[in-house]
């Protein structure tokens, strides 16, 4: 094993052997090259006051060389700001910037250590950093049984976890905590680490629990660890923010659980791609907390340092560019109005489209599942297959919906004009008609 990779895990031992025991095979071999080039060329920016002749990059008395026919499509920035790489852990304003947006929108992680957040490209790239640090090939990840299905990609077919699924909804059409309970208590009787991934606004139902319902679940994870097993628990914050309910958690789960117990790790997966609206900006973030009974920071940094090596060995590092847009838009004054007035817009969708399904002339067709936040709405269909129906409706009526499996059909209320959900729906039902008296 390389010494800097010792050096790191030894650092994580002593803080928290629990969180090593955690770490994939990958998780304990990765490490920051902080000897290599990279560190070289920092100290080198730092020091180097007559000559720097470290990094791969062409510059021109202290600024990048740079085509004006590029230059003259960003305005606003520097070629120094727009072209040069970024650290590969990110631009560290932007950390802050974020790791204060977090606490901003959860108040109740006051107090609370949690680490500076690494910068990914978007969240799918911090979803599968995460399973590079923790997920050997034969751990368990619980996960909802309505999933995106970019989960299986990332998890099961990459890493060769193997999948167990949790009923999202119960009867009543809450959150199940009882079913997510038994399936936690079940795996947890069979191994010492479960990896846990909880994602709210879910893909595709577009549910988030109550506070209480969110309650319930950071106590099944923390009762877990208590009883002695290991918990991951991965927290998919895509949607975060989209609540279109009174009683719906409003802070992130991560803060439920942030600091709750040794075992328990937390990790916070988010990204500027839904919240800041720049989905192929490609910025999102990695945050972990862990109780710890000296100060925690050794620790994340240490973490830090092998997202960074991950990082590092797969991209180098995330778009500085992106990063400066996302930056300057976190420190604008008018960034929590902008934020709030393109959530309203959606939110008032998402009720149109509840006021619509109300009519209970559809209910021969398709049963709604629960929703009251982020993007998505599904419906079960009742005597058509799911597939059928988005191939006939995209055929017929040029309407696209997704299809999820045989029985469940994802509308997107997040790109429709409010004036054409009740069309939309009236189509998809006298398409559903159709199948059914084929
Ligand atoms: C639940 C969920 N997690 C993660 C992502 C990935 O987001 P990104 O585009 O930042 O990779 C998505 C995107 O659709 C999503 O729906």
């Amino acid at each position: 094993m390389n010494p800097l990779a010792e050096a790191l895990n030894e650092q994580i031992q002593a803080e928290n052997s629990d969180v090593f025991a955690m770490l994939s095979e990958l998780g304990k071999n990765i490490y920051f090259p902080s000897k290599g080039i990279l560190s070289q060329s920092a100290e080198a920016k730092k020091f180097a006051t007559r000559y720097n002749a470290t990094i791969g990059t062409a510059m021109d008395k202290g600024v990048a060389m740079s085509l004006p026919c590029l230059m003259e499509s960003l305005p606003d920035f520097s070629p120094n700001e727009a072209l040069l790489y970024a650290p590969s852990s990110g631009l560290m304003p932007l950390r802050e910037a974020w790791l204060a947006k977090i606490r901003h929108d959860n108040p109740d992680l006051r107090g609370k250590a949690i680490s500076l957040p690494i910068v990914t490209s978007g969240l799918s790239h911090a979803l599968s950093l995460l399973g590079d640090l923790f997920v050997n090939p034969g751990d368990v990840l619980i996960y909802s049984d309505k999933n995106w299905d970019n989960y299986e990609l990332n998890y099961i077919v990459r890493k060769q976890a193997v999948p167990v699924f949790f009923p999202l909804f119960d009867s009543k059409g809450g959150f199940n905590v009882e079913g997510f309970r038994e399936t936690m208590r079940s795996q947890a009787a069979q191994r010492d680490k479960l990896i846990v991934l909880l994602n709210f606004p879910n893909n595709p139902c577009g549910y988030t629990p109550t506070d209480a319902e969110g309650e319930a679940i950071a106590n099944i994870l923390v009762e877990t660890a208590e009883g002695g097993c290991r918990v991951v628990a991965i927290i998919d914050d895509a949607y975060y923010g989209l609540f279109y309910g009174r009683e719906l958690m409003h802070q992130s789960l991560f803060t439920k659980i942030a600091g709750r117990h040794h075992r328990l790790m937390a990790i916070k997966a988010d990204a500027a791609t839904k919240e800041v609206y720049v989905w192929g900006l490609r910025v999102g973030f990695v945050t972990v907390a862990v109780k710890s009974s000296v100060a925690p920071e050794p620790l994340y940094e240490a973490l830090n340092a092998k997202f960074g090596g991950c990082i590092r060995s797969l991209i180098s590092n995330c778009s500085a560019l992106s990063q400066q847009v996302v930056l300057k838009a976190l420190k604008s004054p008018t960034f929590y109005a902008e934020r709030e007035a393109n959530v309203a817009t959606i939110r008032r969708r998402a009720m149109k489209v509840r006021e619509v399904l109300n009519n209970s002339k559809y209910s021969d067709a398709w049963e709604p599942y629960p929703f009251n936040s982020g993007y998505f709405m599904c419906i079960r269909l009742k005597h058509v297959n799911a597939e059928a129906l988005r191939v006939h409706m995209l055929d017929t009526y040029g309407i696209g919906t997704i299809a999820i499996g045989a029985e469940n059909l994802r509308i997107a209320f997040s790109c429709l004009e409010e004036e054409n959900v009740q069309e939309l729906f009236d189509l998809l039902y006298k398409g559903a008609k159709e199948l059914m008296n084929a």
